[in-house]
């Protein structure tokens, strides 16, 4: 029962996660297409209702993947793999959905701007940096144990998990035109200090 209700929240979660990271990837078009394209989608998950249903889908993903990671059955290579990627998964998810609640709590435009501070200012980029591209890559891997699980097909498993870790490098790529990196605003940069716990984080500087 747990495992159906994680596989259909998980198929809801994958049509914001799809349109999501292909917001992402339009940062190698530059900011301006980054932030158009956030716009318009957030005409649709900034809906009262789109954006209640995504947050309880986000939740329920996290509470009932960490129930079936206690589930004590032997586990096969391909079955970890699964656990593990849904394991950051759902940590990532907790951080980062909280991180833009907290920052439109402060009245922040959570945009492009809210990720990029992250990946452009030292050291925090060090980071920031791996953060985000493992959550591209466990989301990969995540879909290609499972669809491994089910189909028993190697070769599209290999791809989609390929495809996921070629998308990850390029929404860093993106962000941080390519290691040569991007302008922060000042209200960005105060975020990243204010909200670092630690004195060698809160003293990150941007490198641009
Ligand atoms: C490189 C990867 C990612 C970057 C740079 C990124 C960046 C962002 C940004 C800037 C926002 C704020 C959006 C807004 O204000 O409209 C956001 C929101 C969000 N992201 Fe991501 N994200 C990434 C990956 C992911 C992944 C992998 C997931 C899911 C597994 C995810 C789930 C969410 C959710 C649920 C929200 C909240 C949407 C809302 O209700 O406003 N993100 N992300």
């Amino acid at each position: 029962m747990v495992n159906r209700i994680h596989y259909f929240s998980g198929l809801i979660l994958s049509v914001f996660i799809a349109f999501h990271l292909s917001n992402q990837l339009f940062s190698l078009f530059g900011v301006a297409a980054h932030i158009e394209m956030m716009t318009l989608l957030r005409t649709v998950y900034r809906h009262i209702i789109v954006e209640t249903v995504l947050l309880l889908t986000v939740a329920f993903q996290v509470v009932t993947g960490i129930k079936l990671l206690f589930n004590k059955r032997k586990k096969s290579m391909v079955e970890k793999v699964q656990l593990y990627s849904g394991l950051y998964l759902s940590l990532f998810l907790i951080i980062h959905v909280a991180a833009v609640m907290y920052g439109r709590q402060l009245q922040l435009d959570t945009n492009f701007y809210f990720a990029a501070a992250g990946m452009n200012m030292y050291p925090i980029n060090l980071v920031f940096i791996p953060y985000y591209f493992f959550a591209v890559v466990a989301i990969a891997l995540h879909l290609s144990s499972l669809h491994y699980l089910k189909t028993k097909s190697k070769k599209v498993s290999y791809g989609i998990a390929v495809i996921g870790i070629i998308v990850a490098i390029l929404i860093i790529i993106g962000y941080t035109n390519a290691l040569k990196w991007r302008e922060v605003p000042a209200e960005y940069q105060n975020f990243i200090c204010i909200s670092s716990s630690s004195n060698f984080f809160r003293n990150s500087v941007v490198l641009r």
